[in-house]
């Protein structure tokens, strides 16, 4: 039995990068032999081991067979007959299908050395086929790998491409999709994975709502850019250098989606798009399984992020109206984010990424001055139940209108 490390730790050891994981497999080892030797199964029938004490995963080389449509289709063939070289070809890229021994050897049968020295990320053979995760993998790498001069390779994207238009795509699963889709998201230069998947026609396939906003213009007095699928990355790159988390990130990604929706003859121009969005946000969210707070802040943001942009404008019963909305009172955290993606959509305008959101530090006075309404005081005067809540808001109005006028004194 021979044991290999493989794929992301030996690439990220010769990238200089920190490893995380480690990833080994074993050559010439029956499943039987692993058990004996401690190694407990990770599925029942699927060849992957986990160390007795490292808990580190120990997969059985193993050369893969397609019958079907998707990740379900695969039959997996490990056997100690099955050889390093063999194992590594069925793998994604050149640069993750090498394998190193205990003495730090090198094995490297399809120049992934080589290809990370020339910043290239290239399948290592037509197998790259047999999972269409892999186009996503792919843009997610090159997202991760931007800074660094990474592109993906002709002859890849141009297979990319085959399997955005097989239909193969679509047989995804929900949760390895969002998987992949909020690593990348979460990546330095996310705007680089939607590029990608556009550019080989999955995004049409995966998200056809942020796909068709491409090419849709925009007033040019607030958007210098013009282009809604340019804004849409350049709020998503701001997200990524204010660091904000995933939450507001896929806010960010989904918040104009109306705007593809716009009949042409009403172009530049977007009215209503807040709500003509939601039911493709909506959309988007459940095909994906989104979490939770994903789903709902895209939501909220997609309804109220022009809301965000007026704050100072807003009547205090519209801003009451939309604090409400965000339930500020239970959920502070949740209305921070919605400021954050609202300030991300303000300067991820062409020439405007320094500009001042004096907007954000507004809101956030007007949720404490609604916040701080007493309720005991309400309680002894004898209000009760929705009797209650009309009085808690009159006086939440009060306190707003109260703000504003400070505010603006
Ligand atoms: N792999 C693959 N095809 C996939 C998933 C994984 O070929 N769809 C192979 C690659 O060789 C990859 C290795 O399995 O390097 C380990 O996969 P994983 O742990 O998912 O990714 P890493 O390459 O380690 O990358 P990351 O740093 O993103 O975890």
């Amino acid at each position: 039995m021979r044991i290999y490390k493989v794929g992301g730790a030996v690439r990220d050891r010769l990238l200089g990068k920190p490893v995380t994981d480690i990833d080994w497999v074993v050559v010439g080892a029956t499943t039987e032999e692993m058990l004996a030797q401690g190694y407990r199964p990770v599925g029942a029938d699927f060849p992957v081991f986990l160390h007795p004490k490292s808990g580190e995963e120990y997969a059985l080389a193993r050369t893969e067979r397609k019958s079907g449509r998707g990740y379900g289709g695969f039959t997996f063939h490990a056997s100690p007959e099955v050889t390093l070289e063999e194992d590594l070809i069925r793998r994604d890229l050149t640069i993750n299908a090498m394998a190193e021994d205990d003495q730090q050897n090198l094995t490297d049968p399809y120049h992934g050395q080589r290809d990370l020295e020339a910043r290239v990320l290239r399948h290592v053979s037509p197998a790259f086929a047999e999972d269409p995760l892999r186009v996503l993998r792919v843009a997610r790498f090159a997202a991760r790998y931007a800074e660094l001069g990474f592109t993906v390779a002709p002859e890849t994207l141009e297979l990319m491409r085959q399997l955005s238009e097989s239909g193969e795509l679509k047989a995804l699963t929900a949760e390895r999709s969002w998987k992949e889709i909020s690593r990348a998201l979460m990546e330095d230069q996310p705007r680089v994975f939607i590029e990608v998947l556009r550019e080989c026609g999955a995004l049409k396939v995966l998200m056809p709502e942020v796909d068709a906003l491409f090419g849709v213009p925009q007033p040019a007095a607030h958007h210098p850019e013009i282009d809604t699928g340019v804004h849409t990355l350049s709020v998503l790159e701001q997200a990524a250098q204010h660091k904000q988390p995933l939450t507001v990130r896929w806010a960010c990604l989904l918040h104009d989606l109306g705007k593809g929706l716009t009949p042409e003859e009403e172009w530049p121009r977007h009215i209503a798009h807040e709500h003509t969005g939601l039911k493709l946000i909506k959309a988007v969210n459940e095909r994906f399984k989104a979490p939770k707070d994903c789903q709902e802040l895209a939501l909220l943001v997609g309804q109220y992020h022009t809301h965000g942009h007026r704050a100072l404008e807003l009547k205090p019963s519209t801003l009451l109206d939309l604090l409400q909305s965000f339930d500020v009172y239970r959920r502070p955290q949740r209305f921070e984010e919605f400021i954050a993606a609202c300030e991300m959509d303000a300067r991820g305008r062409k020439g405007l990424e320094q500009r001042s959101y004096p907007q954000a530090d507004y809101l956030r006075g007007a949720a404490t001055a609604a916040r701080n309404v007493a309720v005991q005081p309400l309680l002894e005067k004898g209000f009760k139940g929705p009797e209650l809540g009309e009085a808690i808001k009159r006086e939440r109005l009060k306190a707003l209108k109260a703000y504003k006028e400070a505010a603006s004194a």
